[in-house]
């Protein structure tokens, strides 16, 4: 959350900068701001409350000019959305700040630095670190030693690039937490919180660790650990290219990362997943050979979207592999005490791989007898690929839409790839895995039917436009797909929307339902269907509206109070992936018609770097 572009060059910095923002702009859209030094070595700053566009259109009327700047985007966390919140922050005219994070203990350092007469402007934990850095300048220190002192008294996870009039040559940044990742130009250089923030300057990148501080200098960088010794650090070029995150003929990002789904689940499945042979476990690691078969129950641990994925997975791993699986949102399990079982594998699932609370989840795993952490994710350079032993990319390319839609179902992809690789270890029935992996590999054409639908749930959603609140229904695997379902309305449309296992209707949920309430249900040709029909007609009786995704088969007939949208069959266990992609849709144009903000919702960020 928050994003941070910072840089020296032989060039003016702005434009650079600002494209790095517009790139940032999911990890947060609140308010933007950029500084620069100029020649002069005096501090210029622009702030806007709002889209990184409307500061683009104040750089465009007054640009700012200089070689060295930095720049962010917020998702405020002290202080509400104002300009005076904004970043960069400025102490006495000569440093300026951009952060990434919460600094926990800026209670302590504000009550210290206001009896040291320092002025405070804004609401914001960023601007003790700011009037520090100043402080230490004041004794003498350079720009990097004042940032080394200021990192050595923060408290808190944050990223941090700062530049100062006293020291004009370089730009210092560092990182304890919210990601950072180095560009290596030719005479210029420069920091982001993501690779896709540079990538129109530089493929070439180093990662920070945590308690490394960074010297940026036009021919120079140098990497410094929590002691002050150098660090060695190797350049990684990226394959990455600056097109990939353009919206091309969609509306919207997350209309777009919708339709890619056929495509993305096959760059998943691909060189990984061959109809007559059983999987490699070389796909997760070196080390997977040896541990898959020790492997007795598994601890899914992720947040969002993601533990939904997990949730599901749950069903396949206990029915397929026959094994004990346990799901858990992040932020409860880093802070309880657990039982592990015995040969225990903790999997974390994760888009961005920056999530604050997984990442401390798995650390806090390592107090814990587990076997091996292994990571399902989207960014090969994340924070938690490089924490994991053991790591399974999904190759869903980048997701900039907020609501996650392909990062979903491609993760879910790769965790049936996991169960198939546990199941085989276990010496599951040939034939069944061998049923399963045709079914892994005709999903993208599945997906591609199921996407046909679009014109026809376009027409639903207009019917949903109205509505305050929405019930979402399903069994079994399918409930976490509900889940999942309701939260991609909720996220985008603002629409309130729950899910309930059907069985539980009658336990408190049915009291909501009237004309006003629709419920949206899904419901697979399962041996499950005639309890989840019986549900239905519960809805039925009190008035309730249905809007049933059904597969072929399921003999539901359209009526009053009915809406039955079939979706396509023949997808086996993974229909509950085939089931996501109509609840997408329905989101997607449901919002749409509200005239939400779809790829920004409000509130909210892509990757949350925080707690
Ligand atoms: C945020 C995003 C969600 C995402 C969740 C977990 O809430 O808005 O789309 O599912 O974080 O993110 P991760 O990157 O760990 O999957």
């Amino acid at each position: 959350m928050c994003g941070i572009v910072a840089g020296i060059a032989e060039r003016n910095v702005q434009d650079i900068l600002l494209e790095g923002l517009r790139r940032l702009e999911y990890r947060g859209y609140d308010s933007a701001g950029l500084a620069v030094l100029d020649e002069q070595n005096q501090l210029h700053r622009r702030r806007r409350v709002g889209k990184v566009a409307e500061l683009g259109q104040a750089l465009a009327e007054t640009p700012l000019i200089g070689k060295a700047g930095i720049a962010h985007t917020r998702w405020a966390t002290h202080g509400s959305p104002t300009e005076l919140n904004a970043h960069p922050h400025i102490s006495s005219g000569r440093v300026a700040i951009v952060h990434n994070g919460i600094i926990e203990n800026h209670a302590p350092l504000r009550a210290e630095l206001k009896a040291l007469g320092y002025n405070f402007e804004s609401e914001t934990d960023t601007e003790v670190a700011a009037h520090r850095i100043a402080y230490y300048l004041d004794r003498g220190d350079d720009l990097l030693q004042a940032v080394q002192h200021v990192v050595a008294e923060l408290e808190g996870a944050y990223a941090l690039a700062v530049i100062a009039c006293d020291d004009p040559g370089r730009v210092v940044a560092c990182r304890n937490g919210p990601p950072l990742v180095v560009g290596f130009g030719i005479g210029e250089h420069f920091v982001a919180s993501d690779v896709q923030a540079l990538l129109p300057v530089t493929q070439r990148f180093s990662f920070l660790e945590n308690g490394e501080v960074v010297d940026l200098r036009r021919d120079e960088v140098a990497i410094y650990d929590r002691e002050g010794d150098r660090v060695m650090r190797e350049i990684r070029v990226s394959g990455l290219t600056a097109g990939a995150i353009d919206r091309g003929q969609y509306r919207h990002f997350m209309q777009k990362e919708i339709f890619e789904q056929p495509f993305a689940i096959s760059e998943t499945l691909e060189g990984r997943v061959i109809e007559d042979r059983p999987l490699s476990p070389g796909v997760l690691g070196v080390a997977a050979e040896a541990l898959l078969p020790q492997i007795e129950a598994v601890q899914i641990v992720a947040c969002g979207t993601s533990y939904h994925a997990g949730m599901i997975a749950r069903y396949w791993m206990e029915e397929i592999a026959n094994i004990p699986c346990q799901v858990e949102v992040a932020s409860e399990y880093r802070y309880r005490r657990h039982v592990v079982l015995p040969n225990s594998l903790f999997l974390t699932l994760s888009q961005s791989g920056e999530t604050a609370d997984t990442l401390a989840a798995v650390q806090a795993s390592r107090d814990e007898h587990y076997l091996a952490r292994l990571a399902i994710c989207n960014v090969p350079e994340s924070s938690l690929v490089r924490e994991s032993e053991l790591v399974l990319l999904t190759h869903a390319g980048p997701e900039i839409g907020v609501a996650s839609t392909k990062a979903f179902t491609t993760q879910l992809v790769a965790l049936m790839q996991v169960v198939l690789l546990l199941a085989q270890s276990r010496g599951a029935d040939a034939a069944v895995m061998r049923r399963l992996r045709g079914e892994l590999l005709q999903l993208p054409g599945l997906v591609e039917k199921a996407l046909a639908l679009d014109p026809l749930i376009t027409r639903v959603a207009e019917r949903y436009v109205e509505r305050g609140h929405a019930l979402f229904l399903g069994r079994g695997a399918f409930y976490p797909v509900a889940m999942e379902g309701a939260l991609k309305l909720k996220e985008i449309s603002y629409i309130h929307a729950e899910a309930y296992p059907a069985g539980e209707l009658k336990h408190g949920p049915l009291a909501l339902v009237d004309a006003d309430m629709p419920v949206i249900a899904v419901a697979p040709n399962n041996d499950m269907l005639e309890k989840l029909k019986s549900n239905l007609e519960e809805v039925r009786a009190r008035g309730g509206e249905l809007f049933v995704f059904a597969e072929p088969g399921v003999a539901l007939e359209n009526g009053p109070g009915m809406n039955v949208i079939e979706v396509p069959g023949g997808s086996g266990m993974l229909a509950p992936v085939l089931m996501t992609v109509p609840l997408q849709l329905l989101a997607y144009h449901t919002a749409v018609f509200k005239g939400t903000d779809v790829d920004q919702p409000r509130n909210l960020a892509k990757s949350v770097t925080v707690e």
